[in-house]
């Protein structure tokens, strides 16, 4: 008989029962649940709600109940509905009344709240970790490999050469925006629900600053509708992992590109490859791919609980068991993502002749040939035209701008002298650009002290710490 069973004839079929019941998923915040009804028991003991040894009672009895689950040695009882009523029943058949007390001035409206808030609040700190971890390895990476050059690409085409570094700390930029937002689903966790009961309130003269402080929560929510009903934390923190798992599938994008015969610029290590079964050559960025392809799945968890919230009235509703998976779901994905994106930058292989060798290719010195000209006084749109003749010339005759004499260049203006050849030099034409942000090594290096000072700022800022 279910813990609710009082105003019930017959129970449900077996197969009724399972399709109701959420015991597989709360696996996942049995501690959270454990630490919720020791803070309550506390309070309600402190309030004069039940007694001292009741309470001390079950306090005892819920520690033994989390060492058991722990060591796996807890009888999970698959006709238990949810963890609520499995850790409840277990505790109450082995310590008697004080258990069957527990329940006092609680639904399980607000104690699965409860548990769920704290157990976002650890998946993001998890996250937040995780992510400081991915950023000191891109942080490290762009430090190393200072000074190579590559191309940069707009629309996929050779653009202006850039620093390998410069593109590295791209990345570390768009995780540290991550990092907030982490930061912010943390903080919309943050509240306790407890004390709302089902959704009304209780009689029971509860004290929930009290509960707030045991279990470390920010404050208590001030409406009881509303701590019941609420999940917006949960979508925030699917959020976050979305976006990060977007920026994932961008580096891994390129690390797959950049693996390539094509591109040659980086060799990944053995160790973040596979092989095929039937060519034996083969060596492939698995995992990269991989990653790329996770990031669909992580967008799904968040179509998912936002429509699952779409029109619910207020407050409990049963669907709101549904918002569990997701957030452990995206969790999981994006932590074990970035650990495998952190390992695959760590051991790579940056091949820097290549990656200079590509960035000379393309044409890529054009603007600075143009800007040449408009250093000599020539209006820059007109400077434009002629480099992109010369563009047209080279084309046309199988060169590279490098590869013309000075009277080729004379016969496109008269303005260019022999001193144009410096302007031809990728590195040289990359380490000139030293406005705030450029990607001259100047520049760059400015830019790596100040993402090392964010990693610094949001490590003192995690609240793991
Ligand atoms: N298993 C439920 C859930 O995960 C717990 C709350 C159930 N409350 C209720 N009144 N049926 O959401």
């Amino acid at each position: 008989m279910a813990l609710w069973g009082g105003r019930f004839e017959k129970g449900v079929d077996a197969f009724t029962q399972e399709f109701g019941a959420s015991l597989e998923v709360d696996k996942n915040m049995a501690q959270q649940d454990i630490a919720g009804s020791r803070a309550h028991a506390k309070m309600l003991a402190k309030q004069g709600i039940i007694s001292d040894d009741d309470q001390q009672a079950i306090d005892a009895g819920l520690e033994r109940i989390s060492g058991e689950i722990k060591d796996g040695s807890f009888p999970w009882d698959v006709n238990d509905e949810d963890v609520h009523m499995a850790v409840e029943s277990k505790l109450t058949a082995e310590i008697g009344q004080p258990g069957a007390r527990l329940h006092t001035g609680r639904s399980r409206n607000d104690q699965v709240a409860t548990d769920i808030r704290l157990l976002a609040k650890d998946l993001a700190s998890e996250l937040m970790d995780g992510n400081l971890e991915l950023r000191r390895v891109l942080v490290e990476v762009a430090k190393k490999h200072m000074g190579v050059v590559l191309p940069g690409y707009t629309h996929l085409q050779h653009a202006q050469p850039v620093l390998f570094s410069h593109h590295m700390l791209a990345y570390s930029w768009m995780f540290a925006r991550d990092f907030t937002r982490l930061k912010a689903a943390y903080t919309a966790a943050d509240a306790n629900p407890l004390g709302a009961a089902a959704l009304a309130g209780t009689t029971y003269p509860l004290d929930r600053q009290y509960t707030t402080e045991l279990l470390g929560f920010d404050h208590a929510i001030p409406n009881s509708l509303d701590a019941v009903s609420d999940r917006d934390y949960l979508l925030d923190l699917i959020y976050a992992c979305s976006v990060s798992m977007m920026h994932l599938s961008r580096l891994c994008e390129e690390i797959v590109l950049w693996s390539s015969t094509e591109f040659g610029f980086i060799t990944l290590s053995d160790s973040y490859s596979t092989g095929s079964s039937i060519m034996p050559q083969k060596k492939n960025p698995d995992f990269a791919e991989l990653t790329r392809g996770k990031t669909g799945r992580v967008y799904g968890d968040l179509m998912a609980l936002l429509t699952t919230m779409k029109s619910l009235p207020l407050a409990y509703n049963k669907d709101l068991q549904e918002c569990k998976e997701g957030p452990l779901d995206a969790a999981k994905t994006l932590s074990d993502c970035m650990q495998i994106a952190a390992g695959m930058l760590e051991t790579m292989t940056v091949n820097a002749d290549t990656m200079l060798a590509q960035a000379g290719k393309g044409f890529t010195a054009a603007t600075d040939v143009a800007d040449y000209l408009a250093k000599k006084g020539m209006p820059f749109r007109e400077a434009h035209r002629v480099v992109g003749e010369l563009v047209l010339y080279c084309e046309q005759h199988g060169k590279g701008l490098e590869d013309l004499t000075p009277a080729e260049f004379k016969a496109a203006s008269e303005l260019f002298e022999d001193d144009i050849a410096q302007d031809l030099d990728s590195a040289g034409i990359a380490n000139a650009r030293n406005t705030y942000g450029g990607t001259g090594r100047k520049a760059v290096e400015t830019q790596l002290a100040e993402a090392q000072a964010s990693l610094t700022a949001d490590q003192e800022a995690a609240p793991s710490k």
